[in-house]
């Protein structure tokens, strides 16, 4: 497909503002498109939402505008409007966990998929907050590249889930990978602490890597990652598709563990796996 870049800007006091370029609405209205953004941090929902409102305008022919400028009116080229989502904030406010509160992640697929026509969101945390959606959602892994990317760096003999959350992510990289594979079961008690149960892995004078979906303070690897040295094992390496690092989380985990490696859906100093494969297995499936 070809790759258009759109405008999008700041206003002084913050607030955004966006516009699809004359010189490429024909090619908008001529073929399906797929706007590739974050819900991330806040403005980049802001800016997905005004994005998807400026293309479907675009789509729809209403060209209507203060300057006069012609055409003011097209025909409407119909459906044809995917959203790509490398990484999907509020992702963890997957449940009410409380009366009264805001189930965040439903909230902006709600909102996203009220104005597109389509959704592909990359290693989302809890896809079940999304069921019965208004539009098609898939759901795509970068676990496949991410294997591949342990296999040539790190060359892992155990692949460990931090937690229970992410044993179908990890214990697919261990099946790819052909290695052990294990788990542990991890306690939050505030947004900077957790706790794991102990629990016996077979990890002596072994190479391990802990995969999960995203690191942010760092604490749940650089725990799991002290449980692992502690029985034995030679060195630890994590991986992750999001590493959203908030807080110094890269040097608190330059003590823990041997390496760090996530893919590119956020930008960060860690980011050497490509995001694009994933997104677009599932944006062919949508397409076709
Ligand atoms: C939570 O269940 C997620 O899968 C991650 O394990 C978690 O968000 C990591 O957070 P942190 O790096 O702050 O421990």
């Amino acid at each position: 497909m070809e790759h258009v870049t759109l405008e999008s800007r700041k206003f002084p006091d913050g607030e955004g503002y966006v516009r699809v370029p004359r010189e490429s609405f024909e090619q908008i209205r001529s073929e399906p498109v797929i706007l590739v953004s974050n819900t991330y941090p806040d403005s980049g929902i802001m800016r997905t939402i005004l994005l998807l409102e400026a293309i479907g305008d675009v789509r729809r022919g209403d060209l209507s505008n203060y300057r006069g400028e012609e055409p003011q009116k097209l025909d409407d080229v119909g459906p044809g409007i995917y959203l790509a989502i490398p990484y999907f904030g509020y992702a963890r406010q997957d449940k009410r966990f409380s009366p009264g509160e805001a189930v965040s992640a439903r909230v902006i697929a709600d909102i996203m998929g009220n104005i597109c026509d389509g959704i592909a969101i990359l290693d989302l945390h809890e896809p079940k907050v999304l069921a019965d959606m208004g539009v098609p959602v898939k759901f795509v892994s970068s676990m496949p590249e991410i294997a591949d990317l342990l296999g040539a760096e790190s060359k892992p003999d155990f692949i460990l889930s931090p937690d229970k959350g992410a044993i179908s992510r990890a214990s697919e990289v261990a099946g790819l990978m052909n290695c052990e594979f294990s788990y542990l079961e991890k306690t939050r008690i505030d947004a900077h602490t957790i706790e794991h149960t102990p629990k016996d892995l077979d990890v002596d004078g072994k190479v391990v890597a802990i995969v999960d979906d995203m690191i942010s303070t760092g604490g749940t690897i650089c725990r799991a990652s002290d449980a692992l040295r502690r029985q034995g094992a030679t060195a630890v390496f994590a991986a992750c598709t999001h590493g959203l690092f908030t807080g110094g989380a890269l040097s608190r985990l330059a003590n823990h563990v041997d390496g760090v490696f996530t893919t590119d859906s956020l930008p960060n100093p860690r980011a050497v796996v490509s995001a694009a494969p994933a997104l677009a297995r599932g944006l062919k499936e949508l397409i076709e």
